[in-house]
């Protein structure tokens, strides 16, 4: 029996590396391929299963002329990757979900903290040599505790999210599914049942002090938040994204830093990574962080074995525990390729 053949875009920390090792023949890319190196790669018939990263894109083109079985994912999210062009050609997707649901709402809170307290420009302060002692009116920031968090979005890192907030005082709203709405009973809010409030889209934007987004990025999510709803949010409110970069529209957002429609934004992600819209890294009412979300060792690591775990799955045709289409191979497999 010939063993599986994994594709491994970019190199991930451990126990991945060993988990894959023991169960197929691996390659690893020593640094990242361009998305025709990926293409090439993919369609060559020498990989039963790729694991890529965010910014390997794994469009319909690619997967039209790819000879892999499966695709996992190392994250959560998968806006790289045209799910539905998978399923369409009987290609498996995986992702990591829930072990990096903690640390990435804890980002979200040091957004929300650092934004309010201004953090970034406090810092600056002290390392330039600009301060002088205590002063009563130096570099007054917002509260936290009493204001309102709106929610966008009440899945997983919404709600550890909300548990954060709640601790801190802060009263808690969400729009399940914006910009759109479902209803919400109180068993699916559990925990949260009586502690914080669903609402419409348009009241979320008019009324949060903190607008923090935990939507995907989707066709109905893209630019989420653009001029329009910027406009009506309170020109003290603080937007923050650890969701998808272009959930926002990233050049509305800076016209409306510059202009104090809003007051500040906390960003861990952006609209064209790893670029940023022009003028927006000298506005100083952001914090802007490098997407590091997930990126502690323990989360990195469990993402790495879900990954991993995934992969080897998929190359011994078996659906893994974390596929986001499952349905690509419930029926008979069109463009799998054999690993034994
Ligand atoms: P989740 O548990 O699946 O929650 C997603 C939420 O978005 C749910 O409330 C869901 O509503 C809603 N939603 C789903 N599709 C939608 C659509 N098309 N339009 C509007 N709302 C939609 O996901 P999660 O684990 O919390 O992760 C959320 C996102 O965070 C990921 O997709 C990823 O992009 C991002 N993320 C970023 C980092 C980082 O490093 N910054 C780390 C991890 C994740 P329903 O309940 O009705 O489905
Ligand atoms: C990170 O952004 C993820 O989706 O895991």
């Amino acid at each position: 029996m010939t063993r599986a053949r994994i594709l491994v875009t970019t190199p991930i920390p451990e126990p991945g590396p060993s988990l894959l090792a023991a169960a197929a023949d691996v390659t690893v890319l020593d640094a990242p391929p361009s998305y025709a190196e990926l293409a090439a790669l993919c369609a060559s018939g020498d990989y039963d299963v790729v694991l890529t990263q965010l910014r390997d894109r794994i469009d319909a083109e690619l997967l039209g002329r790819a000879k892999v079985r499966g695709v996992s994912n190392f994250a959560v999210g998968y806006n790289n990757i045209d799910v539905a062009a998978a399923t369409e050609r009987g290609i498996v997707v995986g992702n990591t979900p829930g072990v990096l649901t903690d640390a990435t709402a804890d980002v979200a809170m040091l957004l929300i903290l650092g934004t309010a307290r201004r953090v970034v420009e406090a810092d600056r302060m002290v390392r330039e040599g600009r301060f002088h002692g205590w002063e009563p009116e130096l570099l007054l920031g917002a509260d936290v505790s009493g204001r309102t968090l709106g929610l966008a979005g009440f899945g997983r890192i919404a709600r550890a999210t909300a548990r954060r907030a709640l601790g801190f005082g802060m009263e808690v709203l969400f729009a399940p599914r914006p910009p759109g709405d479902r209803p919400v009973e109180d068993a699916e809010l559990g925990e949260f049942a009586g502690r914080v409030r669903k609402v419409e889209w348009g009241e979320l934007v008019a009324s949060s002090d903190f607008l923090s987004l935990h939507v995907p990025l989707a066709e109905e999510t893209h630019h989420l938040v653009d001029a329009r709803v910027l406009a009506r949010m309170k020109p003290s409110a603080i937007l923050i994204n650890t969701a998808r970069g272009p959930v926002v529209d990233e050049a509305a957002l800076v016209e409306a830093l510059r202009a104090g429609t809003i007051a500040a934004a906390g960003l861990d992600v952006f609209e064209d990574e790893p670029l940023l819209a022009p003028g927006l890294a000298e506005l100083p009412n952001t914090v802007l962080l490098p997407h590091i979300g997930s990126a502690t060792v323990p989360v990195r690591a469990e993402m790495s074995r879900l990954s991993a775990l995934n992969a080897i799955a998929m190359a011994a045709g078996q659906t893994p525990e974390h596929a986001v289409n499952p349905q690509a191979w419930s029926e008979p497999v069109r463009g799998a390729r054999s690993s034994s």
